[in-house]
């Protein structure tokens, strides 16, 4: 393994939690460097489920550092809570293999307020957010008014910074319906939460480039997906964040020069949780999967929305990511169709178009141009190599290569980590 990016090529969910794991074995660090506890990332090994919000997969790993980066938008109470659910489930977290960015900003109580009255002043053009006040945090960062995790440090100042940021946001609240923000009850949720994650909070970014020096390999792990870039996205239908490959290092503080390999994940299929334009989506393949038993968020539970593959969205993520590599995960979800369809391009108002347009109204006229593929009709899950699949399974990845611009390095056919083929 080599420094490595894993990032999400769709609108989030295709399986980056499990590729991370596999791949944890071939590194010493994992990172997150972005999202917050709107992330859900489920891994599934030795019989037990795990769903990950904002701490590394490489946690379920022992004697991997994991690193809460910069980047990344930390839910203190949250963070606490996952913390404790995993250590229910039999996992080591310690200062020594969790470590928290003093730069990492604060999710509090009034962002998650701040989350539903914005998203309920939007009405019907709500976003649909996971409601973890994930763009309310951002926006304070970005106009230099947030609390970072080395606010922790000094608890007898916190009541004070708490305070003048609950009066600017009460306003806002108090027209929505919401509030005022409760100081004393977030201070003292906050001064305990402090207490026990200072031992795990330093300099990440020292951290990550001391050990890269010392030739420890650093994994990254995605969070969200391309579509939900700030920048890249289906805009505003997106997070708050760069989830793209870029974001890995202004998250991280890690130099792009120190980036070896960047592995986008897909689905075999296409989903989508929240709002916004989806050129692919189709019901019937959303009530196959939902029929399953598939396709329901690991954060909210929201049933996903799915659609045929998107070789567009594809196409512009690799480009945009710089992926040498895909992992095409849940191939076994596509088992028992006869007929599988992959959109190649899109028809906008007539002409016929490679890469996604920039506005959502223009997303919304574009009508998907698909090619047909013959199903295998083999149930996949217990395939072992790569080379024991069938020949139309391998028709289908090989085609997705060849319209992505990327090789297929690793394919998933079934959530458990023994069930990742290599290409
Ligand atoms: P992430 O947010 O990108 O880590 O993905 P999620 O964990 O939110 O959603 C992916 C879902 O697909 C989870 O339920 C995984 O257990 C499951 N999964 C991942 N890869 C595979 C696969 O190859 N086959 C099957 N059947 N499930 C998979
Ligand atoms: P992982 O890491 C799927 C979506 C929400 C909503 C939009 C904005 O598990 O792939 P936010 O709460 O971030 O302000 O919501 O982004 N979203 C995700 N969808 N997977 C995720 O993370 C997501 N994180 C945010 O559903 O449409
Ligand atoms: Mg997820």
């Amino acid at each position: 393994m080599s420094n490595t990016i894993i990032v999400g090529l769709q609108w989030g969910d295709e399986g980056k939690g499990k590729i991370v794991d596999y791949l944890t074995e071939g590194s010493e660090v994992v990172a997150r460097a972005a999202g917050g506890s709107n992330a859900g990332h489920t891994v599934i090994n030795g019989g037990q489920k795990y769903i990950l919000h904002l701490i590394p997969s490489g946690i379920l790993w022992p004697d991997k550092l994991c690193v809460i980066g910069n980047g990344v938008v930390i839910d203190p109470l949250g963070l606490l809570e996952e913390m404790a659910t995993l250590r229910g489930q039999g996992v080591v977290i310690t200062p020594q293999n969790l470590l928290i960015s003093e730069n990492a900003h604060l999710t509090l109580d009034y962002h998650k307020m701040l989350d539903r009255a914005r998203e309920a002043r939007r009405g019907e053009n709500a976003i649909g957010t996971t409601g973890r006040g994930i763009g309310p945090t951002y926006a304070d960062k970005i106009e230099r008014q947030g609390l970072r995790v080395t606010d922790l440090r000094d608890p007898s100042k916190l009541a004070h910074e708490v305070e003048w940021r609950a009066a600017l946001h009460n306003q806002e609240l108090a027209l929505a319906g919401y509030g005022p923000v409760n100081v004393p009850e977030i201070v003292a949720q906050i001064t305990d939460a402090a207490e026990k994650l200072r031992p795990h909070i330093a300099n990440t970014v020292v951290v990550l480039n001391e050990a890269l020096k010392a030739g420890k390999r650093v994994l990254f792990e995605g969070a969200q997906g391309s579509y939900l870039d700030i920048d890249h996205g289906t805009y505003p239908f997106v997070t708050s964040s760069n989830t793209t490959a870029g974001g890995a290092c202004t998250g991280s503080g890690v130099s792009p020069r120190r980036i070896e390999r960047v592995i986008g994940v897909c689905k075999a299929y296409t989903t989508r949780v929240g709002a916004g334009p989806f050129v692919t989506e189709n019901d019937d393949i959303g009530d196959l999967l939902h029929g399953m038993g598939r396709e329901f968020g690991a954060t909210t539970g929201r049933a996903r929305r799915c659609g045929w593959l998107d070789a567009v969205l594809l196409r512009y993520a690799v480009m945009v990511n710089g992926c040498d590599e895909i992992a095409i995960t849940n191939l076994d979800g596509l088992d028992s169709l006869e007929t599988l369809k992959i959109c190649t391009h899109y028809e906008l108002d007539g002409s016929i178009i490679a890469y996604p347009p920039p506005t959502v109204e223009e997303i919304a006229r574009c009508k998907p141009v698909h090619e047909e593929h013959q199903g295998w009709q083999q149930d996949l899950s217990g395939i072992t190599c790569y080379a024991d699949l069938p020949a139309r399974a391998k028709a289908y990845l090989d085609r997705i290569a060849e319209l992505a611009g990327a090789r297929v390095s690793l394919v998933g056919i079934g959530p458990a980590r023994a069930q990742t083929l290599v290409a």
